[in-house]
């Protein structure tokens, strides 16, 4: 097994990173996280998690979210996560993040759960909100702290999660014991908030009922294509990125940029003079040459032995690292026996 914690004689600093299983992944999961992922496994010691305790703060059917588990792991794999060099395990198989959760939930305060963006949004004009909806950050802040991550390569979205991460282990550090490293986000300069293709002002997620909005990685060539032509754009024809006036075209050119790793700029002057019609056709192109070939190592891994393997070997490889924390956590807090 390659997991050395050593390269070239340095000590490799660690990631943690996490998707949600609750619904297919989009192309904003894939160019804000898991494309990052791929690269950044050969400098880092990584982990890799499918979050299912988080997607049960809000309501999950028991086979779908089984399904949507196997189904995240698989494609891990398939854009590249190689589990030779990065651990990849599921939440709920490490125990020590649910013990950790709580925790980390004793040190938070309920006013600066209540101040996160995404729980404002997500309990908006909702009655019967979850608690963990608003506990939820402390636990996201467990995931990264049990295994003393340095970087946590995530979306724009997740931002103020990992600044509140900071303040609860700087807290922590303080209150108890020097046992946290204090982790920093790594977001990347392009694709770091994908939108909607029909709403370009809000962001491309999972959970969008409508399914012109979103590119889903696992979407057939043909739906990729209809979606792409039937974004929302604006009348004046012109290929230009200009976040503010034309939030659609500026979104399909950053997505442009990332496929086909050619700067906006250059984009910009290939399509001068030339409509909609033909970028969107292009684009189409190169999002589906990429995407293909992960489709089809996605239903091999599907049908494979491997998965399991991976995943069995991931959870016994995270526990170690994370039960050792969760005594440092406990030991430092005075709980239970002192032990070692
Ligand atoms: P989740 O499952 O919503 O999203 C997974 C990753 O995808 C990124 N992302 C996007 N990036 C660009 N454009 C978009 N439209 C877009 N939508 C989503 C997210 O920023 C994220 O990086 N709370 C986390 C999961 C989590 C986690 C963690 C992440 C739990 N514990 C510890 C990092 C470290 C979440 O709900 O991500």
């Amino acid at each position: 097994m390659a997991k050395l914690s050593l390269k070239g004689g340095r000590k490799m600093k660690t990631i943690f990173s996490g998707i949600q299983p609750s619904g297919m992944i989009t192309l904003g999961n894939y160019l804000g996280a898991l494309k990052q992922f791929v690269e950044l496994q050969n400098e880092y010691n990584c982990y890799f998690c499918i979050v299912d305790q988080h997607a049960i703060t809000v309501p999950q059917d028991r086979l779908e979210l089984r399904k949507n588990i196997r189904s995240l792991a698989a494609l891990y794999l398939a854009v590249g996560i190689d589990p030779e060099k990065a651990t990849l395990f599921i939440q709920s198989e490490v125990p020590a993040h649910a013990q950790a959760g709580w925790i980390m939930q004793c040190i938070s305060y309920i006013g600066e759960l209540e101040r996160m963006t995404q729980f404002k949004d997500k309990s908006a004009g909702k009655e019967a909100v979850s608690a963990s909806l608003l506990t939820y950050p402390p636990l996201m802040a467990a995931d990264i702290l049990l295994y003393n991550a340095d970087l946590v390569p995530v979306g724009e979205d997740q931002k103020q999660h990992i600044e509140l991460t900071r303040d609860l282990a700087e807290r922590f550090n303080k209150k108890y014991n020097e046992i946290f490293t204090l982790p920093e986000a790594s977001i990347p300069k392009v694709g770091a908030r994908v939108m909607s293709l029909q709403e370009p002002t809000k962001k491309m997620s999972k959970s969008d009922p409508n399914k012109k909005a979103s590119i889903k990685l696992l979407d057939d060539p043909k739906q990729i294509e209809k979606n792409i032509k039937s974004a929302v754009t604006d009348s004046e024809g012109i290929v230009k990125f200009d976040k503010e006036n034309k939030p659609g075209v500026s979104n399909l050119l950053s997505i442009y940029s990332i496929f086909s790793g050619k700067e906006i700029s250059e984009l910009e002057r290939m399509y001068d003079g030339k409509g909609y019609g033909e970028f969107k056709t292009d684009l189409a192109e190169v999002v589906v040459k990429e995407i293909q070939p992960i489709q089809e190592k996605y239903f091999h891994l599907m049908e494979s032995s491997k998965l399991d393997e991976t995943l069995d070997l991931g959870a016994e490889k995270a526990q170690k690292v994370a039960n050792k924390m969760l005594k440092k956590m406990e030991n430092a807090m005075g709980l239970g026996r002192k032990r070692r």
